[in-house]
């Protein structure tokens, strides 16, 4: 774990955090278990149920650095150009001040500290729990490794460093959107709405009235609030599983997540069907593309009166589910 690094780093590797403000950079909610000094940093994250969680352990969490600090903690992401923006964003906000890094090897710390030497004199490295740390001084610009919050990718969509399908439309989304009939009208909801693919591909539906884009990554939602311009859709910077939608909605779309960080998980993409259910309308209809494997059918079946499988292929299935269970009063 990333927080017994730390502790390893802090107490028997020689690594001195300085007296000011620190700011952690991607962390993850057990590291609030490392010793560090929580009331004098900033956590900065833009994942919404992590943002939400933090706000119990740290004194302030921010979207964005807000500086200058003493020193900063970065966690390494699986995205590299996305630890990259992270270390550029640390050693940008605090000049001259105390960097650490600190990862995990299956989300590529070592080729990004091999890439740090070349730039920094490394202060002191640890290994432990199947990664790395390691510290140096910001004394230079790491003007080459900043990236803009977002940039269009080859088919001119706004993405960012990191998020879903970052490189243009995901293949279960585009089967999905071929699936979905033309009839879809009214309150709709697109859970996990990433960057807007398919936010748009509902969008061209006439029928559709309004369309509620939820997402928790705030650098995807962002995108998509560049990608999607139209008077319909609202944005919301929010938890899927625990969102409320502000109207009763007649359609959900959705291509849910099924992995938290590396781990597959599938109870997440049932939470998500969950809230689909809760956030429906009684003659509301579901429409979700799920890997082939994924067993979100009794889910489905226990939350819905009419479920069928509609389409998709080795790869992926299509499902329609309609008439929820009332779960919300
Ligand atoms: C499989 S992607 C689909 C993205 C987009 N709808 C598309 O079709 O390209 C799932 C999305 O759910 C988001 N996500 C993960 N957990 C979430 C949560 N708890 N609440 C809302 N969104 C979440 C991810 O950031 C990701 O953008």
């Amino acid at each position: 774990m990333s927080a017994d690094r730390l502790n390893f780093a802090l107490h028997s590797g020689g690594l001195t955090l300085p007296d000011g403000p620190i700011a952690l950079f991607g962390a993850q909610i057990e590291d609030a278990s490392a010793d560090i000094d929580l009331p004098r940093c900033d956590v900065i994250q833009t994942f919404r149920p992590t943002y939400e969680t933090w706000g119990r352990y740290a004194s302030r969490v921010l979207t964005a650095p807000e500086g200058p600090y003493a020193g900063a903690i970065v966690t390494t992401s699986r995205a590299r150009d996305l630890t990259e923006a992270r270390v550029a964003q640390a050693v940008k906000s605090a000049p001259n001040g105390l960097i650490v890094v600190n990862g995990a090897k299956t989300d590529g710390v070592e080729p990004i500290i091999k890439a740090l030497k070349k730039r920094y004199e490394l202060l002191g490295q640890v290994s432990k729990a199947h990664g790395k740390c390691i510290w140096f001084q910001a004394d230079s610009p790491l003007t080459d490794w900043e990236l803009p919050a977002m940039a269009c990718n080859p088919q001119g969509d706004y993405t960012a460093p990191g998020v879903f399908s970052a490189d243009g439309a995901d293949p279960a989304s585009q089967a999905l959107a071929a699936a979905l009939p033309d009839k879809i009208k009214g309150a709709v909801g697109d859970l996990g709405a990433g960057w807007g693919w398919l936010s748009r591909e509902i969008l061209k539906r006439d029928g559709v009235k309004a369309l509620h884009a939820v997402e928790a990554e705030k650098t995807a939602l962002d995108c998509a609030e560049a990608n999607l311009n139209d008077p319909r859709v609202r944005f919301h910077w929010a938890d899927a599983t625990t969102w409320m939608s502000p109207q009763m909605l007649d359609a959900v779309v959705m291509n849910p997540p099924f992995h938290t960080g590396r781990k597959a998980d599938p109870d997440l993409g049932k939470a998500f069907i969950r809230s689909a259910a809760k956030n429906l309308a009684p003659q509301g209809q579901l429409w979700l593309v799920a890997n082939r494997h994924l067993p979100y059918e009794p889910t489905l079946t226990e939350l819905f009166r009419e479920v069928k499988e509609i389409g998709g292929d080795n790869r992926f299935k299509i499902l329609n589910a309609a008439r929820p269970s009332r779960l919300r009063s």
